[in-house]
């Protein structure tokens, strides 16, 4: 049986047999305690063992990492703060743990534990934190299934850089010493022909414009999957690998995006609060002080919104010296987007109407001709949690822009057709779930939300 569902108990039982790791031990002469822990839910099993059982001797060798089997009864636990405990009437060692195991009872800091990534699930943290990733990629699911939103697997080898930040990773089966080669005007490049693909070929940064494809005969769609950029940047919310949630609707403007993406993030807030209460209240005693009534405001808020040129005016005025300097036509820094949501809104805020310049080439212009419909919705603590727009749907529109940034409209032909036959409105976004875990868990490194972090320089495990 396993330990949550043992614990939820209400009465006395005998005969139970449970599996797990053993988390701590206090081994006595007569009298033994073992709390047991099989990852189900945070609480561990309070075991008693007395030296009635025929291999009691076990208990003086056993160690702190060891897995064991054990048979028992179920009784009125007269310890403190747990209800019940299992009286041990036989119990088997599976796998021993000598006395090197690196878990011992102590805390470790967050760095330790990533050293070793292979073992910190048996923590108290990271069994919450990855309970959690469980529970609420199921959630994310629930949400889109519910409203008839079509589930659709994007590649994720692909020949397009959807965000043109030239951050895909490479895909190619060409000898890195003697590559194929052509000649390009004077020099000479890769013959990217001679590749596996016939193209030059990558990891894919998002799955937008596979799903606009599919909104444009769904209606409705999502994906859920693995994204993967180059981008060398060491900070504590960024990873090589994340996953994305990437919504697409027809006949939708920013305002409904908007709409979407506060429902899906109100939506994934309550079923944390309840499916994974006793995680979130560990969270909110150990990681982050408040959590929890920070999630129950949120669920109740309305979400401000305020238009780019809003949010420079408001860091202007804000008097505050930012390492980046705020000028109108500058991406906003992560500080920027704290001091916005936690200072001047304290909660969720949507900025919307970006620059084009620094937005990508598939935003919708708007009839200002300088910005464009974008939203970013942004968190306290963390930051930007969505990224989204509503897309450009004019052709002509669009082939001028992607002219305009020295792109060709050839290579992104089947993009493009989309808009000559049968065209429609229409927007979405892109919610890192990696900056949601840190966002419900009050984890602040991202490399602590994901079970083996990919980061430059690291990909061990
Ligand atoms: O803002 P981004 O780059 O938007 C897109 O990729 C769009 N194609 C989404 C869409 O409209 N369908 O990324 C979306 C979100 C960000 O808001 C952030 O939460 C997360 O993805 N994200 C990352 N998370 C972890 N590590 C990284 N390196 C990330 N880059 C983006
Ligand atoms: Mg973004």
């Amino acid at each position: 049986m396993r330990i949550k569902k043992l614990l939820l108990a209400t009465a006395a039982t005998d005969s139970i047999e449970v599996r797990g790791w053993v988390r701590t031990l206090r081994a006595g002469k007569t009298v033994s305690f073992i709390e047991l822990n099989d990852g189900s839910c945070l609480s561990s099993l309070q075991l008693v063992l007395n030296d009635e059982l025929e291999n009691y001797s076990l208990m003086a060798k056993m160690g702190t990492g060891a897995c064991v089997r054990v048979c028992g009864n179920l009784v009125d636990s007269p310890a403190k703060g747990q209800r019940w405990e299992l009286q041990v009437t036989a119990i088997e060692q599976i796998g021993a743990a000598d006395s090197d195991y690196p878990l011992q009872k102590k805390r470790h800091s967050f760095e330790y534990l990533r050293s070793i990534a292979h073992l910190r699930p048996r923590s108290n943290a990271f069994g919450a934190v990855f309970r959690l990733r469980s529970a609420l990629s199921f959630a994310v699911h629930q949400f889109f299934q519910q409203r008839d939103f079509l589930y659709v697997h994007t590649p994720i080898i692909t020949a397009s850089d959807c965000e043109g930040a030239g951050e895909l990773f490479r895909v190619t089966t060409l000898d890195p010493l003697y590559p194929p080669t052509v000649k390009q005007g004077n020099s000479v490049g890769i013959d990217w022909n001679d590749d596996f693909f016939a193209a030059k070929t990558g990891l894919t940064v998002s799955g937008q414009l596979q799903g606009e494809l599919f909104a444009s005969a769904f209606s409705d769609i999502y994906t859920f999957g693995p994204t993967f950029r180059a981008e060398n940047s060491n900070t504590s919310r960024h990873a090589s690998e994340f996953w994305m949630i990437e919504p697409e609707i027809a006949f939708a403007d920013l305002t409904a995006d908007c709409n979407l993406a506060e429902e899906f993030l109100r939506y994934l807030v309550s079923y944390a609060l309840e499916h994974c209460a006793e995680d979130l209240q560990f969270f909110n005693d150990r990681i982050e002080k408040g959590l929890i009534g920070k999630l129950t405001a949120l669920v109740q808020s309305k979400f401000e919104t305020m238009t780019y040129t809003e949010a420079v005016d408001q860091l202007h005025r804000s008097g505050q010296s930012f390492e980046y300097p705020v000028e109108w036509g500058a991406d906003l820094q992560s500080e920027h987007e704290r001091y916005l949501c936690e200072q001047v809104v304290n909660g969720p805020l949507f900025v919307v109407d970006y620059p084009k310049e620094i937005k990508a080439f598939y935003m919708r212009g708007n009839d200002d001709g300088k910005t464009v419909a974008a939203m970013d919705l942004l968190v306290p603590r963390v930051g930007e949690i969505i990224g989204g727009s509503q897309r450009e749907e004019r052709l002509d529109v669009l082939q001028a822009r992607m002219v305009e940034l020295g792109m060709s409209p050839k290579s992104l032909q089947w993009y493009l057709d989309i808009r000559r036959w049968g065209s429609c409105p229409h927007a979405g976004f892109g919610l890192g779930f990696e900056r949601l875990l840190m966002y419900l868990s009050g984890m602040e490194n991202i490399r602590d939300v994901i079970p083996f972090p990919r980061t430059p320089g690291h990909a061990s495990f």
